[in-house]
């Protein structure tokens, strides 16, 4: 029997990628792997470790070693590492202003692609990130490539924090947005691109079910 197809869903910071991966894999009976938040938990290790940042070989050496485990829950994710729960810390600003310089160690990003790998080669999978349907299942039966307006996106991310009661002004938020995803678009190792073959999505007027919706409508195409 043919498997069950592979879902990529790509694109920057802010594009709803996470919520509508959801969805769709509820919809689907899916897996649903957000790739992002092993690269989190990930710099969450080596932050734990104090490694200095400019030692590339120390990094890798710690990254093999580190054990990320994904598991699905009602209707979140729970993410450890070494058997600790860091579902929330992995979404602290910290994480979020260190996260790319760990993503674009080569090393780090293999030891996270074989997981990746693992994890998805069966089928029945909606995976999301910034170089899934480019580099981790490039023969993904599936690819999406999920973008919106930067302000849009800056004031989504706000709206988010402000529900969970963070602070932080409109402005500073955009400007982090763009400097996290220059670097992940500009970086040597699998750089935010959109795949050749990727369908593209501009979710900037359309809400979450909408964008859904669209993303259903191709997977189910005959
Ligand atoms: O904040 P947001 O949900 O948009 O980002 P994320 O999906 O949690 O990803 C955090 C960071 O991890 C990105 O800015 C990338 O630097 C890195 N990442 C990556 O390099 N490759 C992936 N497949 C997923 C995330």
């Amino acid at each position: 029997m043919r498997r069950k197809p592979i879902v990529a869903i790509d694109g920057p910071a802010g594009a709803g990628k996470s919520t509508i991966a959801k969805i769709v894999a509820r919809e689907l009976g899916f897996l649903y792997i957000d790739t992002g938040a092993m690269y989190r938990a990930m710099t969450w290790k080596m932050l734990k470790c104090k490694v200095n940042f400019k030692d590339e070989n120390k990094i890798i050496q710690i990254a093999n070693k580190t054990n990320i485990e994904l598991k699905q829950l009602k209707d979140k994710l729970k993410v450890s590492v070494d058997g600790t729960d860091v579902t929330k810390k992995i979404r602290t600003e910290i994480i979020t202003k260190n996260v790319n310089t760990i993503a674009a160690i080569q090393g780090v990003r293999k030891v996270l692609r074989s997981k990746q790998h693992k994890i998805g080669q069966k089928g029945g999978i909606v995976m999301e990130g910034r170089d899934i349907g480019t580099t981790v299942f490039p023969s993904a039966e599936k690819k999406f490539y999920l973008d919106a307006k930067p302000k849009e996106r800056a004031l989504r991310r706000w709206k988010e924090l402000k529900a969970e009661g963070k602070r932080g002004s409109l402005e500073n938020i955009a400007a982090a947005i763009r400097k996290r995803d220059y670097r992940d678009r500009n970086r040597r190792v699998s750089p935010l691109i959109k795949a050749k073959d990727a369908i593209v999505i501009d979710s900037t007027a359309l809400t979450l079910h909408q964008v859904a919706q669209k993303i259903l409508n191709e997977i189910n195409k005959p």
